[in-house]
């Protein structure tokens, strides 16, 4: 069983995070691979977390975590292969809260892959550009294809929520990202099991 986390990566009240990440959720339900119950998908909200601005006093590469919170997380997302992380862009980066929670592990990061499905004005792209190096640093390998949400053409996702459902071309996306995330997580399980073992 191969298990990918929908990972929120915004918190602030009334973020429109939670509901793209729903739609993945509910159109990831359809994908093949998930269908015949070798994929399992959970969403994983950074809100439920609430870490803290980082508070450990080793670096997260030595694994010498000292807080509760920090092992919890580290169990959370120790427990997937791979990622398909939901971020809007502020201020032509992702948010705080998520370079944050990145910050916080490495070894529950490492060998494991990550797609990205974003959002903003302008469709979230230097978000996810700046998201790719921070995560190739935790080695995390990001693949190719992005989903991406913009006012231009998802305005309703910023002014409606409720009334807004993603395009067929967007829906299109995220299968063909949930191919590639799902092929590069299931390849680099052997350096996983090596650290492992
Ligand atoms: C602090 C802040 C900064 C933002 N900066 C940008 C930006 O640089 N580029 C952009 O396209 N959208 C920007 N936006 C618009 C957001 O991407 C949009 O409001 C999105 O819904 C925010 O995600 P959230 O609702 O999950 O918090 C910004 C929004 C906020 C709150």
């Amino acid at each position: 069983m191969t298990r990918i986390a929908v990972l929120i990566g915004s918190t602030r009240p009334g973020r429109r995070g939670v509901v793209v990440a729903d739609w993945v959720a509910r159109a990831a339900a359809a994908h093949a691979s998930v269908a015949a119950g070798e994929v399992e998908i959970d969403v994983v909200d950074l809100a439920d977390h609430a870490l803290p601005l980082l508070d450990e006093p080793v670096p997260a590469l030595a694994g010498d975590y000292r807080n509760e919170h920090t092992r919890r997380w580290a169990e959370v997302i120790g427990a997937y292969d791979g990622f398909v992380v939901v971020t809007p862009e502020y201020n032509h980066s992702f948010p705080a809260a998520l370079k944050n929670a990145i910050d916080y592990l490495y070894a529950e990061w490492n060998d494991k892959a990550a797609g990205f499905v974003s959002y903003g004005a302008h469709g979230g792209m230097r978000a996810v550009e700046q998201l790719r190096t921070v995560l190739a640093e935790v080695k995390v390998a990001s693949v190719r294809t992005q989903v991406f949400f913009s006012m231009a053409t998802d305005l309703e996702l910023f002014t409606e929520p409720d009334a807004w459902t993603a395009s067929s071309y967007q829906a299109e996306n995220l299968a063909t990202m949930l191919d590639e995330l799902i092929a590069w997580s299931n390849a680099l399980k052997p350096l996983r099991s090596k650290v492992a073992a």
